[in-house]
């Protein structure tokens, strides 16, 4: 994954979980090192990012699962203010936020950059309440999926209920999440 990505762990760490001192710990505890830097253009492993989040987790005593649905609901809004060159103007509501960036957004990010590896996401609306997401990647991180639907909420002002109809940590090829807007 692109280090854009653990900058932004790196943000969330520091604004939601004790600052940089936080942030250096984590470090050292997952990498060996106190003072790495990623740099947003640069590719690293994946199990880097999970080992990072997986340390947060045990430092906070919390499950993993829920560390990286906070950091979606952190990195949603972020995404969105990192890249606005990939935003439509028009854009002020969640699904319609979510279904542009399973139809364009990701593979704009992949046509520039053929290195770049986002994930397979596709979103429609069953009803003007009800958004169905796919989502397929071989990193599985369909928490993060979770937490950036409802950072967006946060971010447009609706809040959601969640429910994963089927996922991959269940042997399904792919997650489909059932957001129905309150
Ligand atoms: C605001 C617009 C968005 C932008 C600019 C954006 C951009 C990106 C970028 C640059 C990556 C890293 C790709 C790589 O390192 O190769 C990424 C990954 C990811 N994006 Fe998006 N994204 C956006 C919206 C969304 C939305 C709405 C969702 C889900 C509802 C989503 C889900 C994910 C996930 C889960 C990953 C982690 C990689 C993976 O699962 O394989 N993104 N995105």
């Amino acid at each position: 994954m692109y280090g854009v990505i653990f900058t932004f762990l790196k943000e969330y760490v520091e604004e939601r979980h004790g600052g940089n001192e936080t942030w250096r710990k984590l470090l050292k505890a997952s990498t060996g090192q106190a003072y790495k830097l990623y740099f947003p253009v640069v590719d690293y492993p994946d199990e880097e990012i999970v080992a990072l989040a997986q340390t947060a987790a045990d430092a906070l005593s919390l499950p993993l699962p829920a560390v990286l649905e906070d950091f979606g609901s952190y990195v949603g809004p972020r995404l969105m203010s990192f890249y606005p060159m990939y935003l439509k103007n028009n854009i002020d509501n969640t699904f319609d936020m979510i279904i542009h960036a399973g139809a364009n957004i990701h593979d704009a990010i992949h046509r520039h950059n053929p290195e770049r590896k986002p994930p397979q996401l596709s979103a429609h609306r069953e009803s003007d309440n009800i958004l169905i997401i796919h989502y397929q990647s071989h990193r599985r991180l369909c928490h993060v999926v979770r937490g950036i639907v409802r950072g967006l909420g946060e971010r447009f002002n609706e809040e959601f209920t969640i429910e994963e109809t089927q996922c991959m940590y269940h042997g399904a090829v792919e997650c489909i999440i059932k957001v129905t807007k309150k």
